[in-house]
């Protein structure tokens, strides 16, 4: 595929700033020839090291500071170049340039992630894939930063450092709960009702995958779409891999991960090098924003799907996956997603969720990435040329040239305007906002067992068995036999079977809890935590 080299406006961006070390002389950090890289500077032969040898001194100093914290979550990620192509206008919905010209194409990077794992973790895991794609627009960078299924696990953001402090290895021993005891986890969801939907993808064969280019990516929350006279649709976005949804049976998972635990990554490097690109149809549901509070559940809760039969997914666009990173580190590793990077015609809810994914990313990648000029890292430029009052900080690249850094400003002399609409200024949709301040969880979130019902009966018989094994499986590693209890629990508001089955495979009881369709109230007594009271 090396011949049929794929050229686009971000690729041609990037060019510019590879280097090739092909017949070069090896040199500093300052451009000075090398000429022994084999000897430190001693005093003799036999002699100590001279602390004037600022070859070895820049050498080793570099080479120490190599790594790079890894991201909080989806550290294991694997990325790839490619295209989006426009097949049906959105004009009608959306001012966005790249949803509105047919046949336009938009680069893009993709990359896929584990979410719990360390970076040198088996990409086999049972987990939740991460599919974040930025779309270099001409508007400015658009990223969909989304997940291979289509919910998720709590519905306000405060609850997600916890989530993910009850996933990640326990603190004392920082084993990962892959093989070792499951006891922080389940014991955080056998207490969150609201993770039962996310709970049975999560145990299904779609936390599996066979590779990639068989997953589909989901944006998860309900998002926004608003057209030239300012009227909006809410949006679920969607990807549908070509190659159609395909999984590995759990001991499949298990084998693959000790003998070849990069089969992910390699099965996406391989098949691109090879010229089998992976590819994906993008589609919509579109709502509009007077059918709101139509459905029988909150259009802002992420535990939610918008079923497909109710809202037919329109397919507006292919995205295909065609050229390996030049350089892991500097593309895969450095690239830097936020749902907040939108363009005009696109804009958000009020999901709980999204709204503290709006804060979080940014904030993590200024320790990630070293301070607030990461947007200048080649990956992370957008096509168009970045122009603000912006100044200074650790590792700036650009050079604005001018003495004017303020606005409102007489002088002129460098300063750029802010753009009107029709210049393709972004302006949020003028929603109306009232309430009283509260802190407390809507009423319309709190249905949490529907649609874990409708994903569960949604399986085939064979899909069903491996969901119960894989709940058999993974409760017979909870060492506590209350948490196994109070889990099998939960799942008999889901299915009364599956609990029951469940239960006898792991030593305990199905009993009724008192927390049957609600979240834990934040003063609960994990003693009361169990009562006679409701009927499953
Ligand atoms: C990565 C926070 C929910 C998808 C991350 C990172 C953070 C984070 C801090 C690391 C980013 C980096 O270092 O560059 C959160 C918070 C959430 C949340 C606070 C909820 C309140 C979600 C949801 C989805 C999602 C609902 C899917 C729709 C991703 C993906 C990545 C990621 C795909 C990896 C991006 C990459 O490949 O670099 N998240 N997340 N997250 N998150 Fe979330």
């Amino acid at each position: 595929m090396k011949d049929n080299k794929p050229n686009n406006e971000k690729l041609n961006q990037l060019e510019a700033h590879m280097t090739s070390n092909e017949n070069e002389k090896l040199t500093t950090n300052q451009g000075l020839k090398i000429n022994n890289n084999q000897d430190s500077l001693k005093a003799g032969d036999r002699g100590p090291t001279l602390l004037e040898d600022f070859i070895l001194r820049e050498k080793i100093t570099h080479f120490d500071h190599e790594r790079i914290p890894e991201r909080v979550v989806h550290a294991r990620g694997s990325g790839a170049h490619g295209v989006f192509k426009l097949t049906k206008s959105l004009a009608e919905f959306t001012r966005a340039n790249f949803l509105s010209e047919v046949g336009k194409e938009t680069p893009v990077f993709v990359r896929f992630s584990t979410v719990a794992g360390s970076r040198g973790s088996t990409d086999l895991a049972r987990d939740v894939r991460g599919f974040a794609v930025k779309f270099y627009t001409d508007e400015g960078n658009y990223d969909l930063v989304a997940n291979n299924m289509p919910v998720f696990f709590i519905q306000d953001a405060i609850k997600f450092p916890d989530l993910v402090h009850a996933v990640k290895p326990e603190p004392h021993n920082e084993i990962p709960q892959a093989q070792s005891a499951h006891d922080t986890f389940w014991d955080f969801i056998s207490l969150m009702p609201e993770s039962m939907h996310m709970i049975m993808w999560l145990m299904s064969d779609r936390a599996i995958p066979r590779s990639f280019s068989r997953m589909e990516g989901f944006g998860v929350h309900t998002f926004k779409l608003i057209n030239d006279e300012g009227k909006a649709h809410f949006v679920k976005f969607h990807f549908k891999p070509k190659l159609g949804v395909h999984s590995v049976a759990w001991d499949e998972a298990q084998r693959i991960s000790g003998v070849d635990p990069d089969f992910h990554k390699r099965d996406l490097w391989e098949s691109i090098e090879n010229g089998m690109f992976p590819e994906w149809d993008f589609g919509v549901q579109l709502i509009p924003e007077e059918d709101e509070f139509k459905y029988d559940f909150d259009l802002l809760d992420p535990t939610k799907i918008v079923p497909e039969e109710e809202v037919p997914v329109q397919l507006i666009g292919t995205l295909t996956l065609n050229k390996n990173p030049e350089n892991f580190f500097a593309e895969t590793e450095q690239i830097a997603f936020h749902p907040g990077h939108v363009v005009p015609g696109i804009d958000f809810t009020n999901d709980p969720l999204l709204q503290g994914r709006l804060f979080s990313y940014t904030d993590t990648q200024l320790i990630r990435l070293g301070g607030p000029n990461f947007h200048e890292i080649p990956i992370n430029r957008s096509v168009n040329v970045v122009h603000n009052n912006q100044r200074d900080g650790y590792m700036r690249q650009q050079i604005p040239k001018g003495k004017v850094s303020y606005e409102p400003n007489s002088i002129g002399g460098g300063c750029p305007f802010q753009a009107m609409m029709k210049e393709g200024g972004f302006v949020s949709q003028e929603a109306r906002v009232s309430g009283a301040k509260v802190r407390e969880r809507s009423k319309s979130f709190v249905d949490h067992y529907s649609q874990a019902k409708l994903f569960y009966n949604s399986q085939s018989m064979p899909e069903k068995m491996h969901l119960q094994n894989a709940l058999i499986f993974e409760l017979s590693k909870v060492t506590i036999p209350e948490i196994r209890e109070r889990m099998v629990s939960q799942l008999a508001f889901v299915d009364k079977d599956l609990a029951s089955k469940v239960a006898a495979k792991v030593g305990v009881e199905v009993k009724e809890l008192n927390f049957p369709n609600q979240s834990i109230p934040a003063d609960a007594d994990p003693s009361t935590l169990q009562s006679e009271e409701r009927e499953p």
